[in-house]
């Protein structure tokens, strides 16, 4: 008899644990259509106990949901260029997402959804935080929801991947930083999701520089209003990773953040990018 897939939420504002789910055995329709719709449903959903996942395995399962991608900025595995390797030596400080962002918004078209499989954690700390970007829209005011309906936001990769940035500060993993005129891209900044319909905000810390039409210094105000909106303790989940945890997101409908408290431990990870559409 096929093993029961049971699926529990981890909080009331976004999350799942999927039991019953060995994502090294290629998934029946079945199994699959259950896991795609809690995907949908609860947004970022964990595995546990993964540990035979190989890198094959890990970019077979990316690719049931779309292409995949080559990050621009940090290094591939030797021989797997699509599998980001995101390490946190004993003796580096800063970590690699240590602040609020969705993956890749700084892209024409940014990813649908990243799998995070965890090799080796630390003994305590290096928990990931996820933010539920449906709540963030959807308990603004009317007023202000109109306001944003009608405005476009500029993303770009310099800030957080410039040679300054959070993410490149001394990194071992970064392959190249992102140089001063590197593109901006425009997306709006609520978003409606291309398989669900809801709205989503669409702006994050890290790589939305301003509003389209707007200066710097006036797009502030707002942008950070909404940036200590959206990370509200309401809207978030908080997971404590094992080895072999895996964990997929959905980067139209959250933001997450990786938590940097276990300072001379080693945390390794291993990351998918699954390509997605240009933001409506
Ligand atoms: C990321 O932002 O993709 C990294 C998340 C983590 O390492 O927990």
């Amino acid at each position: 008899m096929a093993t029961q897939i049971e699926i529990k939420p981890i909080s009331g504002a976004l999350g799942a644990e999927i039991a019953g789910v060995s994502l090294a055995d290629e998934l029946s329709n079945e199994a699959f259509n259950k896991v795609h719709q809690a995907f949908l449903d609860h947004h970022v959903i964990f595995f546990r106990g993964q540990h035979d996942l190989t890198p094959e395995h890990h970019k077979a399962f990316g690719r049931r949901f779309g292409t995949l991608n080559v990050h621009p900025y940090v290094k591939g595995m030797a021989d797997h260029p699509e599998i980001m390797e995101i390490i946190k030596e004993p003796e580096e400080k800063t970590n690699f997402g240590g602040g609020w962002h969705t993956d890749m918004s700084f892209l024409e078209e940014p990813a649908l959804g990243s799998i995070l499989h965890a090799i080796e954690v630390p003994p305590y700390g290096g928990d990931t935080l996820w933010a539920n970007q449906h709540m963030a829209y959807e308990t603004l005011s009317d007023g202000l929801k109109e306001t944003l309906s009608g405005l476009t936001a500029i993303h770009s990769a310099k800030g957080e991947y410039g040679p300054k940035g959070q993410s490149a500060l001394g990194r071992q993993s970064m392959e190249t930083s992102a140089a001063p005129d590197a593109p901006e891209f425009e997306h709006p900044v609520v978003r409606t999701h291309p398989e669900t319909g809801r709205k989503a905000l669409y702006v994050n810390p890290a790589f939305t520089m301003r509003f389209k039409g707007w200066t710097r210094k006036e797009s502030r105000p707002l942008l950070n209003y909404l940036f200590e909106h959206c990370q509200r303790e309401e809207f978030t989940c908080r997971f404590r990773w094992e080895a072999g945890s895996v964990a997929f997101w959905d980067n139209r409908s959250t933001w997450h953040f990786a938590l940097n408290d276990y300072q001379g431990h080693r945390r390794h990870m291993r990351r998918v990018t699954v390509d997605g559409d240009r933001p409506f």
